[in-house]
């Protein structure tokens, strides 16, 4: 099939790379003529494992273009995954979904077409994209546009940092539409990946026991508040981990035990049990603001979802309030952070714990160092202005330091010779956000190890 996929942020490019793997034509759109130019040369423009390959390997089947005439009036199915970033009172600014439907408007050629909300939208966005694409269409070729197009919702679970396996082995795929005929085209084109015929990649080798994905086709506003319910449980998993976390400290608890102890019975599951600093990344936080005050609009109040926010923004200030118990004062102290991205194996920087907590360590009058091991040039491109010492190795970033904080949960920090660490230190206090470090050995070197949790 032919098809169009405009935004080439992580769910646009992972999605067209996927379809491409998969045998089908695909041209990615972006405004970013800079971006574009980067990608025609095989350059990805963020770090996600196996993106590099997968683009390489699909390139015969992939090209970028910043002109949506190059591509919209040949495709039977269009992609929208351009970015929802946060706007006003929770809801997210669709200013680029707006231009999106537009762009497609103005170029679709006649021939059905099946447009696919791929972006998180506001429950309702299906049928109003629908109206951009179709009064685009008809003020440029004074028709009707009756049975040229029809808007499908298709939401994405991909995690950052495991966006290809996630889109390859999939639990599940959901499209929602009110017709027919969209769910069909849907179908033929994600037919390979819901009956796992193709041959996996052999960096990322199917799972075993991986059988057929199931398929939810359901009507556009239950595909739409799929992708927000899923997002707020999970979200809510962790605040509440941490909720239980917060009691275990008191009470003398190992909350790494307790989370296995509960996630074993299969209805509770042992992912997302995993407690500390809490959530970051562009999603959880804007997709539960988005559902609390969609449930405002209508009356709600979403008291669970708004419970679990607070939780997980007190976290991040537990972490400044551990500090000052223990060094009593910041002001003139060294803190290094271990980990500045959200989450490990991605360079994404958006709401990530490391920057709160950066920020509320400068204003106490503390100094900063931190290391990270692939997120540190996007941060000095993204984040100039924040006064954060930058250093080559975890090593370094520790030297002469008053505490570490552990904030990322990266492999590699995991590893670290931390018995030298603890000789080149100030002080002796390291904060393991993640629960990630064995605490006995540390002790043993020498820290006052600390957690979140108990
Ligand atoms: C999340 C969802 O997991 C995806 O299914 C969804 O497609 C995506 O949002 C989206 O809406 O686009 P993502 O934000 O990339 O994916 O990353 P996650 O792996 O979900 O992690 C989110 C945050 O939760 C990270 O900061 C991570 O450190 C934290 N987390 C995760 C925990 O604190 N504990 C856990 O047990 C799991």
């Amino acid at each position: 099939m032919n098809v169009s996929i405009i935004g080439t942020g992580y769910v646009g490019l992972t999605t067209g790379a996927c379809l491409a793997f998969l045998g089908h034509k695909v041209t990615c759109i972006d405004a970013d003529e800079r971006k574009v130019k980067a990608l025609q040369a095989g350059k990805i423009p963020f770090y996600e494992p196996h993106l590099p390959e997968l683009v390489a390997g699909a390139r015969h089947n992939l090209s970028f273009t910043t002109e949506y005439a190059q591509s919209i009036p040949t495709s039977q199915v269009i992609f929208i995954a351009v970015g929802t970033p946060p706007g006003q009172n929770g809801a997210p600014d669709l200013k680029y979904l707006e231009a999106a439907a537009r762009g497609i408007g103005e170029y679709l050629s006649g021939d059905f077409v099946v447009v696919v909300n791929k972006s998180t939208v506001p429950i309702g966005s299906g049928n109003w994209v629908e109206s951009i694409v179709r009064d685009a269409y008809e003020k440029r070729t004074s028709k009707k546009a009756n049975g040229v197009f029809a808007v499908a919702s298709n939401p994405e679970f991909l995690r950052e940092g495991s966006a290809i396996f996630d889109s390859l082995y999939p639990d599940r795929v959901v499209v929602g539409s009110d017709n027919q005929r969209t769910a069909e085209v849907l179908y033929s084109l994600y037919r390979p990946l819901l009956e796992q015929t193709f041959i996996a990649p052999s960096y990322l080798p199917r799972p075993d026991r991986m059988g057929a994905v199931p398929l939810i086709s359901a009507d556009l506003a239950s595909a739409e508040l799929i992708k927000y319910a899923a997002n707020a449980f999970l979200a809510l998993k962790i605040s509440y981990i941490n909720e239980i976390g917060q009691l275990a400290e008191k009470v003398g608890a190992d909350i790494t035990q307790v989370a296995k102890g509960i996630g074993l019975d299969a209805r509770i599951g042992t992912r997302f049990l995993q407690a500390g600093i809490g959530w970051g990344g562009s999603c959880f936080g804007k997709d539960t603001a988005a559902l609390v005050a969609t449930a405002g609009e209508y009356g709600l109040d979403a008291g669970i979802v708004k419970a679990a926010r607070e939780m997980n923004r007190r976290q991040r200030e537990r972490v400044v309030d551990k500090l000052l118990d223990e060094l009593k004062i910041l002001k003139g102290r060294t803190i290094c952070l271990l980990g500045l991205a959200f989450k490990p194996d991605t360079d994404d920087l958006r709401e990530a714990p490391a920057l709160d907590i950066a920020r509320k360590l400068i204003e106490r009058g503390a100094r900063v160092k931190a290391h990270d091991p692939v997120a540190m040039s996007r941060f000095l491109q993204e984040y100039p202005d924040l006064d954060v010492t930058l250093c080559a190795s975890a090593e370094e970033a520790a030297q002469d330091c008053d505490a570490v904080v552990l904030v990322t949960e990266w492999q590699q920090y995991r590893e670290l010779d931390w018995e030298s660490i603890k000789n080149s230190m100030r002080g002796q206090v390291l904060l393991d956000g993640r629960n990630l470090l064995d605490r006995a050995r540390l002790a043993k070197a020498g820290f006052r190890y600390l957690s979140l949790a108990g």
